[in-house]
This record gives structure tokens, C-alpha cells and sequence, in this order.
């Protein structure tokens, strides 16, 4: 499993299992090694789970939230040694009441109980994150719905590419820059 490269950024990969914390240090002490300092962490890792049982919910809260802690917790040291550090949750709005309620809303009647309510938990803790870390900028983004695998099941979304742009804005804000929004490629979404 790999954090996705954005080459005209700069960024690399390094394989990492999100739900193993040893398998997260060990992702972080190479990135200590070799640059000494980490400028962009994008959570982007995610499930889909099918069921809705105590199995698959600990599944889903396992990668989808604590995945953030952990990964987050092992990261603060670089990234406060970064200049102008930026911490991106690929989340979804499907966490948000306003968005989970509309039947507008292209998710609206999917099964996706699961995935939206560990999604909720990696939004609230992305804000929470802003509030204890001021000096880094935390911002949970609503990618869009979009066609990855995640997605093929229900044949729905737009190209990848379309949604990686409001992640590489939010990855790339300058240090005056929000933290602790929730946003999707339009601006600030409410809760
Ligand atoms: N697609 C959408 O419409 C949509 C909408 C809103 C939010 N999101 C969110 O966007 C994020 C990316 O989803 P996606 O649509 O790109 O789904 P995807 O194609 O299924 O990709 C999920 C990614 O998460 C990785 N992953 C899963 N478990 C992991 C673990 N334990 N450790 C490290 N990496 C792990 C996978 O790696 P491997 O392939 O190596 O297993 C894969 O790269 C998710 O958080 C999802 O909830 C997606």
C-alpha cells in the first residue's frame, strides 16, 4: 500500500499499512532518514465496507480513523520541522448531516454507512488536530465523488484527476492558509 506521488510537487512514495503501527514508524523513520522533514501528509488511505456488522466497523474505524492517528501522531515530529507544513484528510462529506440527509446528494442511497461514519470520526479528528497543532494547517477535504476502485461497484464518478485538485490545493496552502475546514473544490463546506 502506498501514499499516492505527485511528482510536479516533489512528493515520493513509501509503503505503509495505516492500520499497523510498526509498519507506520517504520514509514516515518525512513522519511526522517532521507529527508529529515515531512511538508505534506495526505490520510487518503480508505475502505468500503459492504456489511454493517461489529467486524466491518472495526475494519472501517481501524483504516478510516484511527488510521489518521496513527499515521498523525508518528508524523508530528517531521512535520513540525517543516517550514510550512500541510495535513490533508481525503474524507467525505457523507460524514456531514447537511450532505448524508439530502437525497440530492449522489451518495444518498448508497450503502455507505460505515465508510460515512468513520469518515465523520477522520473530519472531527482532522479539526481537532488543527486546534492542538496551530502551527500546522489541517484541512479535511470532500474530494467529489469520484471513479476509482472504491467506486467501481456502482459505476459512479469523475476522473481521478478532477478530484486530486482540490487535495493539491489544500497540500499546497501557504502559511496563511485556513486550517481546521472541512472544504471541497468550491471553498469551505459546513458541517
Ligand atoms: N471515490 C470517491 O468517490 C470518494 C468520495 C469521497 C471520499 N473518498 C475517500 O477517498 C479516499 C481514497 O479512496 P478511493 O476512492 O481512491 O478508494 P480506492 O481506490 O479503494 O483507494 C483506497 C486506497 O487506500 C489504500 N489503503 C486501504 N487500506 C490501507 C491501509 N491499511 N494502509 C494503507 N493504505 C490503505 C489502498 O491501498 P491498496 O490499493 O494498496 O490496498 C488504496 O490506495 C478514501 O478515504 C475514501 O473514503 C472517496
Amino acid at each position: 500500500m502506498q501514499l499516492g506521488h505527485v511528482v510536479h510537487v516533489g512528493a515520493r512514495s513509501v509503503q505503509l499499512d495505516v492500520t499497523d503501527d510498526a509498519s507506520v514508524a517504520a514509514a516515518l523513520v525512513s522519511i526522517d532518514a532521507e529527508q529529515g522533514r515531512l511538508d505534506v501528509l495526505v490520510h487518503n488511505a480508505g475502505v468500503l465496507e459492504a456489511g454493517l456488522d461489529g467486524p466491518a466497523a472495526l475494519r472501517s474505524f481501524d483504516t478510516n480513523a484511527a488510521g489518521v492517528v496513527r499515521v498523525t501522531g508518528a508524523a508530528l515530529p517531521l512535520l513540525r520541522r517543516s517550514s510550512s507544513p500541510n495535513v490533508v484528510t481525503v474524507s467525505s462529506s457523507t460524514g456531514s448531516f447537511w450532505a448524508v440527509t439530502d437525497p440530492e446528494r449522489p451518495g444518498f442511497e448508497l450503502p455507505l454507512a460505515l465508510c460515512a461514519a468513520s469518515e465523520a470520526a477522520a473530519t472531527v479528528l482532522t479539526v481537532q488536530y488543527a486546534k492542538a497543532h496551530p502551527g500546522i494547517r489541517f484541512n479535511p477535504v470532500e474530494p467529489g465523488t469520484t471513479a476509482t476502485d472504491m467506486t467501481a461497484a456502482f459505476g459512479i464518478g469523475r476522473p481521478v484527476q478532477d478530484s486530486a485538485r482540490v487535495v493539491v490545493r489544500l497540500a499546497t496552502l501557504g502559511a496563511d492558509g485556513p486550517t481546521g475546514t472541512l472544504q471541497d473544490e468550491r471553498g469551505e463546506l459546513r458541517w
